[in-house]
């Protein structure tokens, strides 16, 4: 068997409602950068890709200002109304040049801070596994379940011990990733991330441990947490 090939896969196909913006996020400047430029960047330049796909937005009128745009290593094609449509689309548009076991690293566009030892450390600790996994960090805080009445109140307190916020990158076998999220829509399953796609199908993903500051950017404040976490990488 020929050696599996790794491709990238960036969904950049939100219009970040949650961030209240005047563009989508990945179109907002850290340190006079797209956040989708540094995301692109950091990520390819850190591992060795065959190849990346990028998922836009249809109406998207900002790519072709971006360093990306006229960088041989990526390709684009059409996102959807979810973040799964979107990864559906790159996955199929990847058809003609993806094998069935080669592997596919899905991160998201506004998650800037991806650290390259997360990204080596996915990569090594995954390679040899049948399904593969993605990064997760151990839940930090004590968690409360809350009532619905307005305030909410604290009914009560969760065990955290076995729970993990779900990061990207997240990295699967090419041919399970396209049946396990075929499945899961055609099934109307609540897809928000590769993974639970995956543990839907029947897969048990490996959580990879990855740093805490590898954040999603999504509410205004995170912007300029995202602008620190980067200039101390
Ligand atoms: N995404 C996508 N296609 C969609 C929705 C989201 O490619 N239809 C991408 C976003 O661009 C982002 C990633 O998936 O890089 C994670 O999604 P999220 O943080 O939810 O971004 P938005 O959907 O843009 O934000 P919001 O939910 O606040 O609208
Ligand atoms: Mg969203």
């Amino acid at each position: 068997m020929t050696n599996p090939r790794f491709w990238l896969i960036v969904p950049a196909a939100g219009i970040g409602q949650r961030m209240q913006a005047e563009c989508p996020k990945q179109y907002l400047r850290i340190d006079r950068r797209y956040i989708l430029d540094i995301t692109l960047s950091r990520t390819l330049d850190s591992a060795p890709f065959d190849g990346c796909m990028v998922a836009l937005h249809p109406d998207d009128c900002w790519w072709p200002d971006t360093e990306a745009s006229g960088d041989s290593r990526i390709q684009t094609c059409r996102g959807g109304s979810e973040r799964a449509d979107s990864v559906l689309s790159a996955l199929r548009a990847l058809t003609p040049h993806a094998g069935a076991d080669d592997w596919v690293l899905v991160h998201d566009a506004a998650r800037p801070c991806l650290h390259r030892d997360d990204l080596t450390r996915l990569i090594t600790s995954l390679q040899n596994h049948d399904v593969g996994g993605l990064l997760a960090s151990p839940v930090a805080d004590t968690l409360k379940r809350g009532s619905n009445a307005t305030p909410p109140e604290a009914l009560e307190t969760v065990d955290r011990s076995s729970l993990w916020r779900a990061l990207t990158p997240q990295m699967f076998r090419y041919a399970k990733l396209v049946n396990a999220l075929e499945q899961a829509l055609e099934n109307g399953q609540p897809v928000t991330d590769e993974s639970s796609a995956m543990e839907f199908s029947g897969n048990m993903p490996v959580l990879v441990e990855g740093r805490p500051d590898n954040i999603k950017v999504t509410v205004p404040a995170d912007l300029a947490l995202a602008g620190f976490i980067l200039s101390q990488l």
